[in-house]
């Protein structure tokens, strides 16, 4: 049978649709972000807990009666309350708001988990990624809407955010529909990836490809001549109107609507046709920003995803930044235009620690100024453009302040929040909206979700299944002596 925790009733004698003031009954406890029902006009009106406080009256000698010692707690004047936000009810499924006041003296029921599960979890086939606290029922992320926006994941160090990257990456594996082919890309600058239940997670399922670096990608595409000078505009960071960018966009012009090949070459005896030897040599100066020596030969990062369900670009092997920058940059930039032009491929993109890929400030970030001018276009286009175009991002940071922030607020629609420094605390305010604070409470493991991919757009404190360690965790330098 259902039990009541306690009944609407509101301090101030007045009574709103949105707000609603609870008075426990004694001994009943809620918590912050607790989901709780009324039932008014044969509907269940869900709400969410935001505050919890005691009341007491305090009499004007409590405060003198206290310091000489003289007062107990007398638990008979106290009276807890919970002020809480109205989430909605279900119809149809999807939840709508009750829009009349909601009547003095209703009682308040708490959900069996099921009901919880069943209010909160879309309709269209979900992974389940963790539970909602405090109980024991899954939180299921709707896996179309997921890999249509991509989603965000973000928590101070150590809080447990490559952990739900990994379980993500095993919920896709392992609990997509067998016939649901899954493509995913993970761009692995340290080798946190390099986990044994993945690896035979996602050779179930369609097949494992780790790449090593140093890693090289054929890039042999077709394009316009538009599209060729937006991509050197983009790899150079050159502004449309800058003398390089006009000369260039002139050559080019000549070319018409024919589709040109991408690649070093091309672009060498595009430039030898500009009638201006400074910006000539200044564009051939920069020919391996754009084309790395020997970028020509490689692997066919199309085929490689289309053919595996997990393509693992592992970086931990790089020479240094500027290699890993350079490499992700066009293994992106070959998926994307892939994606955009092939109506059968797409992939999810996996990028752990994404402010060292797109770095709101260039100049604090580990790769170099040029690396970053070229890098940084590409991640704001699939930020914004990717979900749509099939190939979502599916990101972590531990410095959400830190990531340039088309990027960040682009992928705030589904997020996860583990908890975060004070300094990146206002950006996820902005993204998330005051809720965010609460995050400054939630130990490991923990995290708010936000988002499109379950039914209500309230947050819910989640606890994240653990399903497998990342490879980082016995690297660490005390580990490391002690095996010395
Ligand atoms: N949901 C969880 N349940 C249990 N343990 C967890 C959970 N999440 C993380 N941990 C543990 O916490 C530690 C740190 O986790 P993880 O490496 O995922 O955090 P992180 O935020 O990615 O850290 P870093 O800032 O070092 O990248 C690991 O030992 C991991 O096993
Ligand atoms: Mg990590």
């Amino acid at each position: 049978m259902k039990k009541a925790v306690g009944r609407v009733l509101s301090s101030s004698g007045e009574y709103h649709w949105d707000r609603v003031e609870i008075t426990l009954y004694k001994n009943e406890r809620v918590y912050r972000g607790e989901y709780l029902y009324v039932e008014v006009d044969g509907k269940r009106v869900f709400l969410q807990v935001e505050i919890n406080p005691i009341k007491r009256p305090t009499s004007s000698y409590d405060e003198k009666l206290t310091r000489d010692g003289l007062v107990n707690r007398d638990e008979e004047r106290e009276v807890w309350k919970a002020s809480c936000w109205q989430v909605g009810y279900e119809e149809d499924g999807t939840i709508q708001p009750y829009l009349f006041p909601i009547p003095p003296l209703c009682e308040v029921y708490r959900p069996e988990p099921r009901e919880l599960e069943n209010f909160l979890t879309p309709l269209e086939p979900s992974i389940t990624v963790g539970r909602i606290y405090p109980t024991d029922a899954p939180l299921k992320l709707g896996l179309k809407t997921l890999v249509r926006q991509g989603l965000l994941d973000c928590g101070g160090e150590g809080t447990g955010k490559t952990t739900l990257l990994l379980t993500i990456l095993m919920a896709l594996m392992e609990q997509t529909p067998r016939d649901q082919p899954i493509h995913v890309m993970v761009i692995d600058w340290d080798g946190e990836f390099n986990v044994p239940e993945l690896v035979d997670a996602a050779k179930k399922k369609g097949g494992y490809l780790r790449l090593e670096a140093p890693m090289r990608f054929k890039k042999e595409l077709k394009i316009t001549p538009k599209e060729f000078y937006e991509r050197v505009r983009r790899y150079l960071g050159l502004a449309p109107n800058s003398r390089e960018a006009r000369k260039l966009n002139a050559v080019l012009m000549r070319m018409r609507d024919q589709a040109i090949d991408w690649n070093r070459e091309t672009y060498l005896n595009l430039i030898s046709q500009i009638d201006d030897p400074a910006v000539e040599s200044k564009l051939r100066e920069q020919v391996d920003i754009i084309f790395p020596p020997q970028s020509e030969e490689g692997w066919d990062i199309r085929e490689l995803v289309q053919e595996n369900a997990l393509v693992h670009l592992d970086f931990s092997n790089a020479e240094n930044w500027d290699e890993i920058i350079l490499t992700s940059r066009d293994a992106l930039d070959i998926c994307y235009h892939e994606a955009r032009t092939n109506p059968r491929f797409g992939v999810i993109v996996v990028i752990d620690e994404v402010h060292n890929f797109a770095p709101q400030n260039i100049y604090e970030a580990p790769a170099s100024k040029e690396a970053y001018e070229s890098m940084v276009p590409v991640m704001k286009l699939l930020a914004t453009t990717g979900p749509r175009n099939k190939i979502p991002l599916f990101v972590a940071t531990q410095r959400l302040s830190e990531v340039e922030k088309v990027v960040s607020t682009q992928m705030g629609q589904n997020i996860f929040a583990f908890r975060v420094e004070d300094i990146d605390l206002e950006r996820l305010r902005g993204i998330m909206g005051d809720i965010a604070s609460a995050v400054r409470m939630l130990p490991r493991g923990h995290a708010l979700f936000k988002g499109h991919a379950v039914k209500v757009r309230t947050p819910i404190i989640s606890v994240i299944d653990k399903l497998a360690e990342p490879a980082s965790v016995h690297k660490d330098l005390l580990s490391a002596w002690r095996r010395g």
